[in-house]
């Protein structure tokens, strides 16, 4: 009988920290996972990335003084540039492009990839 106690006892503190640990890593695997990429839209997804990091040069009002020209605001601005394939060389630093945003920090990985997950689902203004 104590034996079985005993048992029971040992197999209940294995199974309860079993859990915890999995639990841990889940929620570790979580955190460094959360890169939506499942609802990428226009709207929701890419113009708050660009309004974040590049209005301050180039919106539609602060293009021609402080972003080359190069406007970011309307849809079809920011197609021109997806499809000429400046949106994503300036934002990657590819070689060959202007590094951007210029001057500060590049985008997250999560932001670059839902960029080009915008792009590889045709640009839609969505
Ligand atoms: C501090 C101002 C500033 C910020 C912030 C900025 N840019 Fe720029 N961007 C410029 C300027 C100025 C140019 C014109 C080229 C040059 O002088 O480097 C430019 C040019 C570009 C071009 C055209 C590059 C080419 O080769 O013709 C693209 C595309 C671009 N930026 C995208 C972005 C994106 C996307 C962001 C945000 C992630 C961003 N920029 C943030 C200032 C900025």
């Amino acid at each position: 009988m104590k034996q079985i106690q005993k048992t029971t006892i040992i197999l209940f503190i294995l199974f309860t920290t079993g859990c915890y640990y999995d639990n841990e890593e889940k929620l570790y695997a979580e955190v460094s996972t959360t890169c939506d990429l499942t609802n990428v839209t226009f709207a929701v997804t890419v113009k708050p990335i660009l309004q974040a990091s590049c209005y301050s040069c180039h919106s539609n009002s602060n293009a021609n003084s402080s972003g080359g020209g190069i406007k970011l605001e309307n849809y079809a601005d920011v197609q021109t540039q997806a499809k000429n394939g400046k949106l994503m060389g300036t934002v990657k630093h590819t070689s060959g492009y202007q590094a951007m945003p210029k001057g500060g920090g590049k985008l997250t990985d999560c932001e670059i990839s839902q960029l080009q997950k915008w792009i590889d689902n045709g640009t839609l203004n969505n």
